[in-house]
């Protein structure tokens, strides 16, 4: 059965949001990145909001435009994701990282554009922090959610990530099924938890998938604060 209307039991609650990919520039006009659209985060967003909370969307670029109401911060590298989800951090009461940040950047990234010179070019990279790990370890009562796209061992290899970041839980998709995952607007995931513990959903839209997080982040909270 489908919603007609959403429940208003968000209201005072903050949601701070990453979403999108992140850029790591190796000069002024090339970098690395993914292909994140930004679609599951801003899908959550626009759930929240219709539940009440208020709405921080920290962004990597993307084509689509943000929810009505939501506050959106703009970023382009990891690093800057990193900063600008720590600075609304303290003001929140659910994290949800739908965020798809680039686990390397350039060591040395070049002030100007770098010519073509030989047969071989060699990036050297260096990693990026763990934006969650680094919020999982000050988390108080909040919830937080990690998103995990697996190839293989999906449900062991999300539950490891659930435990080493402190995450409530980690919304586990594949990049393999069609019409999901990147760019779509459908997505299958599985809830998995820091116990090993899942909970299989089967494919729906993307706003969806944000109506049974924020209800499983709920059920959270309010154990949390008793
Ligand atoms: N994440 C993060 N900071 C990073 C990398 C990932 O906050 N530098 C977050 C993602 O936003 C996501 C969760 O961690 O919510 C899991 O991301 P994933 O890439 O699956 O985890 P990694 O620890 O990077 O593991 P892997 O080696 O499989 O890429
Ligand atoms: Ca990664």
């Amino acid at each position: 059965v489908k919603r007609v209307f959403a429940p208003k039991d968000m209201v005072g609650r903050k949601v701070l949001i990453s979403a999108g990919p992140t850029r790591e520039y190796l000069d002024p006009v090339r970098f690395i990145s993914n292909p994140s659209s930004g679609k599951m985060g801003f899908a959550v967003a626009e759930e929240a909001l219709s539940r009440g909370a208020e709405v921080v969307i920290v962004s990597g670029p993307v084509s689509i435009s943000a929810p009505v109401g939501a506050t959106v911060v703009p970023v382009e590298s990891a690093m800057q994701m990193r900063d600008a989800m720590e600075a609304h951090f303290e003001w929140s009461d659910v994290v949800v990282m739908t965020a798809a940040v680039a686990d390397y950047r350039a060591a040395e990234q070049k002030n100007e554009k770098q010519a073509k010179v030989s047969e071989h070019f060699t990036i050297e990279l260096v990693p990026n922090p763990d934006i969650l790990s680094g919020l999982g370890s000050k988390k108080g009562n909040r919830v937080l959610v990690g998103f995990a796209m697996e190839t293989h061992a999906g449900v062991e290899r999300a539950a490891g990530k659930a435990r080493r970041k402190n995450a409530d839980f980690i919304c586990l998709n594949y990049p393999t099924r069609e019409g999901t995952a990147f760019g779509g607007d459908d997505n299958q995931v599985t809830f998995v938890f820091p116990d090993g513990t899942f909970q299989d959903l089967p494919r729906m839209s993307k706003r969806e998938v944000a109506e049974h997080l924020l209800d499983e982040a709920l059920k959270r909270m309010q154990w949390a604060i008793q």
